[in-house]
């Protein structure tokens, strides 16, 4: 296709503002899928992320587009499938850098929320066209004069220009398909130029093996040419290539501007990765497109299964899943307390719950997951420096400086609640960074945070103290130092492993007392006494007892009945199997999964 004609395009939205249903008409009105097929949300294949309501992975779709509004010229419409979550933000800003345009869809009864704003910052740092577009018009509870003068402030156009649409039943999406062809400028590229493609998506697919998704930015990539992966010199054949529309469909080659996948038989999505560019083994380009990162995980946790003889099974789960998702990372760790499970890296608290529901439900396995930890840098006073992504595996001896990961946090709400989320973003450490009117009656809030603060429970606790008004998002932009101890639990002076934490000095005492007084709770009488003690270093900061009995079930017998004292014996050692031993002390299983569980 000449260049000229192509569109490539985007739509970002907070989540449930119709970006789904908005995709699925307009597959519908250029005709790529037939009404008869159409069911919906198209795009999201995967059963997890229909059930949750989410993308997790982009996609891309070519259609064509020609009308009378527009000359009646056929163009070709690539649209690229963001994700929406903001742990996949590197991932958004590759699908963004693949556009050229993109649609900022709001709901014209809820107002532009958070996740649109991060989605709108990275969209204008890839200098794509904007198109605003308020969706819903259907609906009673619609202010489109409202918002669209929200929309038109924020973005500096014309209450005017913003359209509006209908995803549901249509209205306004064939003049907004006019507009993609009007206003999203054509791609532009040397096509003489030596080939070179941006990955923006990379998904296995048990058949094909890894499907990759790029978009062409210079030259010419054609099918059985040997390609090669400017980040790691690794080659390749092409054994297919083509576009999506919607299924996959093999052409000769894709050129300047043109958005598909590749297929070279690679089983692994680390092979194929998102932000690499691609070129040709012989005679390729020599200096790969800008923004390429490798995937870096922001918040670990210990898996452990529930029964031990599932370890092997969890292993190869985890190997599976890694297949298809560059960003999980693990080893193999062991835990005095949860025997053998793996420790796992994370791109953020989405991405943990996803890939731990997967296990359970994929895999059928059952999971006792650590605390979510981010990753410190530890600098001792001799110099040394360490990497602790395991509370357990803090370094002892005189630490000079901890440094934390630190997050640029975006918060909208209607304004009554903002004394409130101030108060919030306080009291986890958080620095107001600005403050700015959206319109009337809503407001945002822009903060730095730690991550270690808002992985802790941050959301549950904005959505309860704004009545679920307000919405986070949120991006990872550095390290800061910060006065932080490692607090640990012990159990009839046995520390704890899985227990322990790293915690701001202000908070261990309150943390101490938290896990004390929930494990003498947990932690049935034993026959001895058992202490339980939260301390830093050798310094006991807070002390509990569980008092001890002397338990004799068999004193219920009367004597007597053998049998009967026989089946007690047993079921007592039933109950033991499910027991973990801490030191001298018996813990049932449940009480690490209560103790673990972040209320
Ligand atoms: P993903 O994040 O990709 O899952 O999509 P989404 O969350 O942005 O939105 P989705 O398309 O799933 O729509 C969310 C809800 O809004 C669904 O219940 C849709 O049926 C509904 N919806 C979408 N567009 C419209 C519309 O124009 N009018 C009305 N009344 N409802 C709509």
């Amino acid at each position: 296709t000449d260049s000229a004609l192509i569109r490539n395009f985007c739509i970002i939205a907070h989540i449930d503002h119709g970006k789904s249903t908005l995709a699925d008409r307009m597959l519908q009105l250029t005709g790529v899928v037939e009404q008869r097929q159409m069911r919906a949300q198209y795009l999201d294949r995967m059963d997890i992320e229909r059930e949750r309501g989410i993308t997790i992975k982009s996609q891309a779709v070519r259609m064509p587009w020609s009308s009378e509004n527009t000359g009646g010229t056929s163009h070709v419409l690539n649209m690229i499938d963001t994700p929406g979550h903001v742990d996949f933000t590197y991932e958004v800003s590759r699908s963004l850098a693949a556009c050229e345009g993109c649609v900022l869809l709001v709901d014209a009864a809820q107002g532009i929320e958070a996740q649109t704003l991060a989605n709108l910052y990275l969209a204008m740092e890839n200098d794509l066209t904007i198109i605003p577009v308020l969706n819903k018009i259907d609906l009673p509870a619609a202010q489109p004069e409202k918002f669209a003068a929200e929309l038109a402030h924020l973005i500096g156009c014309e209450p005017s220009d913003v359209l509006k649409v209908s995803a549901k039943t249509g209205e306004g999406v064939t003049e907004l398909l006019d507009e993609v062809v009007r206003q999203v400028p054509a791609p532009v590229g040397q096509l003489d130029a030596p080939a070179r493609a941006m990955i923006f998506d990379s998904v296995y697919d048990a058949y094909r093996g890894v499907v990759t998704y790029v978009k062409v930015v210079d030259g010419r990539l054609g099918k059985r040419e040997r390609i090669a992966m400017m980040s790691t010199g690794a080659t390749h054949e092409l054994l297919e290539i083509g576009t999506n529309s919607p299924e996959m469909t093999a052409s000769d080659g894709l050129a300047v501007g043109e958005v598909g996948y590749l297929i070279t038989g690679v089983k692994d999505v680390r092979q194929s990765k998102v932000g690499d560019t691609v070129t040709q083994q012989r005679g390729g380009a020599t200096e790969a497109l800008g923004g390429y990162k490798d995937p870096k995980p922001m918040v670990f946790s210990g898996l452990y299964p529930l029964d031990g003889s599932d370890y092997p099974d969890l292993r190869d789960a985890l190997d599976k899943l890694q297949l298809n998702d560059a960003a999980l990372v693990y080893e193999p760790e062991t835990s005095a307390a949860l025997g053998f499970g793996f420790r796992v890296g994370f791109l953020g608290l989405l991405h943990l719950e996803v890939i731990r529901e997967r296990l359970e439900r994929e895999f059928d396995l059952s999971l006792i997951a650590t605390a979510p930890s981010v990753v410190y840098q530890v600098t001792m006073e001799d110099g040394s420096q360490h990497t602790v992504t395991n509370p357990s595996e803090y370094p002892t001896g005189k630490v000079a400086e901890v440094r934390e990961p630190v997050v640029r946090a975006t918060l909208i709400a209607p304004n009554e609640f903002v004394g409130a989320i101030m108060e919030l973003c306080q009291s986890r450490r958080g620095a107001m960074q600005g403050m700015d009117y959206l319109s009337e009656d809503r407001v945002e809030l822009r903060y730095t945070l730690p991550l270690a603060e808002i992985v802790f429970d941050f959301f549950d606790a904005l959505k309860s103290k704004t009545r679920g008004y307000a919405s986070l998002d949120y991006e990872p932009t550095g390290e800061q130092p910060s006065q932080l101890v490692k607090v640990d639990i012990l159990l009839h002076g046995d520390p704890v492993d899985a227990f322990s934490a790293i915690v701001h000095k202000d908070k261990a005492y309150a943390y101490g007392v938290k896990m004390a007084s929930k494990l003498r709770e947990l932690i049935p009488r034993q026959q001895f006494e058992v202490p339980i003690q939260a301390a830093i270093g050798s310094r006991v900061i807070a002390r509990e007892t569980v008092r001890a009995i002397r338990k004799d079930v068999l004193s219920k017998c009367y004597g007597g009945d053998i049998s009967r004292k026989r089946k007690l014996l047993e079921k007592q050692k039933e109950g033991k199997k499910r027991m973990k031993m801490v030191g001298r002390v018996e813990v049932p299983q449940d009480a690490f999964i209560a103790a673990l569980s972040s209320d």
